[in-house]
């Protein structure tokens, strides 16, 4: 049984940590699915709920800078506390060597570094701090579906596996944190999120950006990223141009369709039978905090296809489409 807790029972949470349990937690991006980040036993179960590929690293939650520091090497320490005081907490993932044998391969994949974060959100900063051990945290949600930014997305998919799930209400941004990776000669951004490029620019002299680039056959430098991702049953078709949605509604015509978009695009399409509308908000901010939950209600209702609005894929629509691409498989509407 997956207990709901409340995000004042901290002291609950805590124990099934304690015990080797496995708890979700929410953060200001997606719920993670955490457990004590100090025993390769317990953190091997995070793996198992999710069905995640063990070579798959995982991130390290702290509830401050110190804790990084009792196991990240101190070679980056300073460039590394320049973005930590400027972004933490928040949704910025921190990429460093190890001190050898501070943390599992479990952990780590294997790798000589390890993924950093702390969250920005009081409760799991506040569970943290009383646990007193870091805790890992991949997004909760069953490998290769949409993560997780309600509770209860995290109980559709890991009821009966974890012991519970502290409920915070929907999570803020909807997309993961930005991960950048500090071990190469010039910081590079693995994976693309709410803090932009621009964004690190302010603390750091240059930036790299490699998550759009990988060629067929290479492997990403995120292990995390070379996987079927972010995916639902339904097929999802991007349509860049907004005034093309009557022409692809048209094409897609079937006995169930979903159509993804801001208020101002829904507006103009006419309610027909068997078509499902699911509103994304005014702007990139909203349409990132719904993406996925649009995704999971819609396919929750057995559409077929869905067509969602793609928006152009610079600064804060960097993360929204990184996170689309994958879950359509590329596929766009093409006129
Ligand atoms: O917003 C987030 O980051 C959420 C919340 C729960 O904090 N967590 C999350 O975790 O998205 P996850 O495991 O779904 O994604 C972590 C990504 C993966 O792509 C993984 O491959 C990459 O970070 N990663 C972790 N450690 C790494 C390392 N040492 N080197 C390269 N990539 C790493
Ligand atoms: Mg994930």
């Amino acid at each position: 049984e997956t207990e709901i807790l409340k995000n004042t029972e901290i002291s609950k949470a805590v124990e099934f940590l304690a015990d080797g349990k496995l708890v979700a937690f929410p953060t200001e991006t997606v719920y993670g699915l955490g457990a004590d980040a100090t025993r390769p036993d317990v953190v091997k179960d995070v793996y198992a709920a999710k069905g995640r590929p063990s070579d798959n690293p995982l991130i390290v939650h702290v509830s401050s800078p110190e804790m990084v520091w009792e196991y990240a090497d101190l070679t980056y320490k300073p460039m590394a506390e320049k973005l930590m005081s400027k972004f933490w907490p928040g949704p910025l993932t921190i990429i460093m060597p190890i001190q050898p044998g501070s943390l599992s391969k479990e952990v780590t994949g294997g790798l000589s570094t390890a993924a950093f974060r702390m969250p920005n959100n009081s409760t799991t900063l506040n569970l943290i701090k009383t646990f007193g051990k870091p805790i890992v945290g991949p997004s909760a949600n069953t490998s290769g579906k949409p993560s997780p930014t309600l509770a209860k997305h995290v109980y559709h998919d890991l009821k009966g596996k974890i012991s519970a799930i502290l409920d915070d209400g929907p999570t803020k941004l909807g997309v993961e944190s930005t991960v950048i990776d500090l071990s190469t000669d010039i910081p590079t951004v693995l994976r693309p999120g709410m803090i932009t490029v621009e964004d690190l620019l302010q603390v750091l002299d240059n930036v790299n950006s490699d998550h759009h680039k990988v060629a067929a056959g290479e492997i990403p430098k995120a292990p995390g990223m070379k996987y079927k991702h972010y995916a639902p049953s339904a097929q999802v078709i991007i349509v860049d141009d907004t005034n093309d949605f009557t022409k692809a509604i048209a094409e897609y015509k079937t006995n169930k369709l979903g159509i993804m978009a801001t208020e101002d695009v829904l507006s103009t399409i006419p309610d027909a039978e068997g078509q499902l509308k699911f509103s994304l908000g005014n702007d990139i901010y909203g349409a990132s905090k719904e993406l996925f939950a649009g995704l999971r209600g819609l396919d929750g209702q057995n559409v077929e296809y869905i067509l969602a609005q793609g928006f152009p894929e610079a600064d804060h629509g960097e993360a929204y489409r990184n996170r689309l691409n994958k879950s359509a498989g590329q596929k766009h509407f093409e006129k």
